[in-house]
């Protein structure tokens, strides 16, 4: 574990859960953040990797703004930005789609070679119930690992891809997209690379700590065939979501979620068939896994 910090002077920050998440108070985040309290927000993130900002009223520009002080913005190589703001995607489920954009256990763009760092979730409409999305600390994931499997898994590379997923059924996004999810386009990615390798156990790059990095991305190891990665890999994706690794955000309108992809998955419930969710999603770039 790290040296504890010392406390926030301007946040007030709750817990959720055991494991990982809080809430955090005390900050307008539609307005310009000072250094200071942004140092304060980058230790509650590190702390507890999954942040909820409770009644921001905020303007996709100054979403923007908030994101920008975390790094460049990854844009999304599959997904159409919004018209006026193409760096913010916006995540749209209606009555009549069957299927959620985010509904598996996965971090976010792994199938880049360096992923996103963080993603800054903002709710604008949510369902009356559901629609929730549940976070996992994979931290704990490693770090409950026996000795001799923390050696092994030390050994392995993922292989991570952003399309033609081996659990689509020969499907590609975009078709898949556009029979399910009506209003989410998807776009050919051009010359950016969608398919990278990455360590199974990566270090995170501000806190130190050895993080399981697995999800759904991941297709098989590096030099296995599916066949022979499947019974280790299985058994790295059931135990990195136990329950006791996980926390549940309960949207409402108005909250933002920023978490730490470097050392979480995350899956959208899809649980509100016949209510509209819109969400507005930014994507700060992260480094090169190791
Ligand atoms: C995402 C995602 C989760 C949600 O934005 O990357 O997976 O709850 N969304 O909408
Ligand atoms: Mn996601």
């Amino acid at each position: 574990m790290n040296a504890p910090r010392p406390p926030s002077r301007t946040l007030q920050i709750r817990k959720i859960a055991g494991s990982l998440g809080a809430e955090i108070s005390g900050v307008d985040l539609s307005r310009d953040v000072s250094d200071d309290v942004l140092a304060e927000i980058r230790a509650a993130l590190l702390d507890n990797l999954v942040i909820c900002f409770r009644d921001q009223v905020i303007t996709p520009d100054q979403q923007l703004a908030f994101a920008r002080r975390w790094g460049e913005i990854h844009l999304h190589p599959f997904m159409e930005g919004m018209p006026d703001h193409p760096e913010i995607l916006a995540i749209v489920k209606r009555p009549t789609d069957k299927k959620n954009f985010g509904g598996s256990w996965h971090t976010d763009q792994m199938f880049s070679p360096a992923p996103a760092m963080g993603t800054i979730l903002y709710a604008k409409e949510v369902p009356s119930a559901g629609g929730d999305t549940l976070f996992t600390n994979q931290y704990l994931a490693y770090e409950t690992l026996s000795d001799e499997m923390k050696k092994i898994a030390g050994q392995l590379r993922t292989v991570c891809v952003g399309d033609n997923f081996r659990a689509a059924n020969g499907l590609s996004r975009k078709e898949r997209y556009a029979r399910q999810m009506s209003e989410m386009k998807v776009k050919d990615p051009g010359n950016v690379q969608t398919t990278s390798i990455h360590p199974l156990v990566r270090t995170h790059p501000e806190t130190g700590r050895k993080v399981l990095y697995v999800g759904g991305h991941v297709q098989h190891f590096d030099g296995m065939t599916e066949e022979e990665s499947d019974p280790l890999l299985n058994f790295f994706k059931a135990h990195s979501i136990k329950p006791e690794f996980t926390c549940r955000i309960r949207w409402e309108t108005n909250s933002l979620v920023f978490w730490d992809n470097r050392c979480t998955q995350h899956f959208a419930i899809n649980d509100y068939p016949a209510e509209t969710r819109i969400m507005h999603r930014i994507t700060v770039c992260g480094d090169v896994p190791f």
